[in-house]
């Protein structure tokens, strides 16, 4: 399937919030990650559906390739603004299921917007869920920083909990995505791409940096050769 880099622009000047999608996707992003905080399921306030509508048009590559817009919802309750977030344009809406009570109606609304669903695992947070929804969702996302804030430590227990959910993905046969979120640099990305995740958040590591496509150049390199 691919390994895919993609930058959270929780890190980005959000003063030149467009300017920045269009410069982490020339230097190589291939999905942008939208982090979603309301300040009660998560101690911190960001973006809503009206900023993701107006980032929509710049999620595009020179020729045109449109880029997934992916984003993570750490809200508390999830369903509207899922739907919000699904009719401004997001391609792939996740959520933590313990913010949702019931998971799998929220999954089954976020289909029914033509948006692809995800699950969010918190450090602390058992995967049981995923044995009752690992045939309907299309993302699995785990934590490796307890959400809420940029520029976080990854968390090593994060590892294990990534070969356990590759171990379900491979045995579930589908095609789910194995997403990782928190602490992720270019020094570290090949250890956790080694535990079996195939898509990686980076925030800090990326938009800290004055030039983006060193660091993503770097994340590619250090990925050469793990299983995809
Ligand atoms: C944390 C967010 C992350 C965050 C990652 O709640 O979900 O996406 O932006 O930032 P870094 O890469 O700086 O840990
Ligand atoms: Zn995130």
């Amino acid at each position: 399937m691919g390994h895919r880099i993609a930058p959270s622009i929780l890190s980005a000047d959000f003063a030149r919030l467009g300017e920045e999608v269009r410069a982490v996707i020339e230097a190589g992003a291939d999905w942008i990650h939208f982090d979603v905080m309301d300040n009660h399921y998560v101690p911190n306030l960001t973006i809503g559906p009206a900023v993701a509508q107006a980032l929509k048009p710049h999620c595009v590559r020179a020729d045109g390739t449109p880029v997934p817009l992916d984003v993570h919802l750490m809200v508390q309750p999830v369903d509207a603004l899922a739907q919000a977030f699904a009719k401004a344009g997001a391609d792939v809406i996740s959520f933590h299921p313990d913010a949702s009570t019931h998971v799998d109606r929220t999954v089954q609304m976020i289909h029914a917007e033509g948006c692809k669903a995800g699950l969010v695992f918190n450090p602390a947070a058992p995967l049981d869920v995923l044995e009752w929804t690992l045939d309907q969702i299309d993302l699995v996302l785990v934590m490796s920083v307890n959400p809420g804030f940029g520029g976080q430590s990854f968390i090593a227990s994060a590892l294990r909990k990534i070969e356990a959910v590759r171990r379900l993905i491979d045995a579930s046969g589908r095609d789910i995505r194995l997403e990782v979120d928190g602490g992720i640099k270019a020094d570290n990305i090949r250890r956790v791409a080694e535990a079996g995740a195939d898509t990686f958040v980076a925030g800090s590591a990326i938009f800290g940096q004055p030039d983006y496509k060193p660091v993503i150049d770097a994340m590619r390199q250090a990925l050469r050769g793990v299983r995809e």
